[in-house]
């Protein structure tokens, strides 16, 4: 997966990934983080989603990081707000009150970047990425955030039945990558909903992760 197909999955409006809702799965679990009040989550790979406006909403400060400019403007426009934009190495920063957004590779980001993170959500961030990549991306991840507690949305279907993306990620598989840092706890595994229930069959996956 690179660069140039997600550009082009934005540039052409591909993009049934994104909800015109806050994820259903986001709302039901996020308390499960316990997290105070003003605190940080990191949203790798994400998107012009609507949980963002969700944690804005319940008093969290909230950064992200998306390669796509086109879903950062349409994210801020969504949000109803005028972002300031300033150049920040490889990335352009689009920040506004409690939320920042470095427009970029996710792989190029180091800890400088996010800062001090008190959580993670990933939502259709590490089952957007093929085997390879997501063997590089869990422990970036993990440096990135200090092993921050994460709530972790996955697929779990028959990979030969569909390409991807979304990828399948079981369970064996989310233990073998987070399991050192982690205690990996299954919090909901329903089946497959919505369109992607039209192209596979299989569970999703709500995942709390916390720091052993
Ligand atoms: C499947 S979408 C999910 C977006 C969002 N999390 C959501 O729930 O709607 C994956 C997103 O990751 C972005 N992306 C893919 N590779 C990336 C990378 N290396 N760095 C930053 N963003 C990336 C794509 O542009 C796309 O918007």
């Amino acid at each position: 997966m690179d660069h140039d197909f997600w550009t082009s999955r934005w540039t052409e409006r591909k993009i049934s990934f994104h909800e015109g809702e806050p994820n259903a799965l986001l709302v039901k679990h996020f308390a499960r983080l316990d997290l105070k009040p003003g605190s940080r989550i990191f949203v790798p790979l994400c998107g012009k989603s609507r949980d963002l406006g969700w944690l804005l909403a319940h008093g969290h400060r909230v950064v992200g990081i998306e390669l796509s400019e086109i879903a950062v403007t349409e994210l801020f426009e969504e949000l109803g707000v005028s972002p300031a934009i300033e150049p920040i190495g490889d990335f352009t920063c689009y920040a506004h009150g409690s939320i920042a957004v470095f427009v970029g590779d996710f792989f190029k980001l180091t800890d400088a970047h996010p800062g001090p993170v008190d959580a993670v959500y990933d939502r259709a961030a590490l089952v957007a990425l093929p085997d390879a990549m997501r063997r590089d991306y869990a422990p970036h991840l993990i440096g990135l955030t200090a092993a921050a507690p994460q709530l972790l949305v996955s697929f779990d279907y028959d990979q030969a039945t569909m390409e991807g993306p979304p990828f399948s990620v079981p369970g064996a598989e989310i233990e073998r990558m987070y399991g050192d840092r982690y205690v990996v706890e299954l919090l909901e595994s329903a089946p497959i909903s919505g369109r992607l229930a039209q192209k596979c069959s299989g569970a999703e996956e709500t995942w709390l992760l916390s720091p052993k």
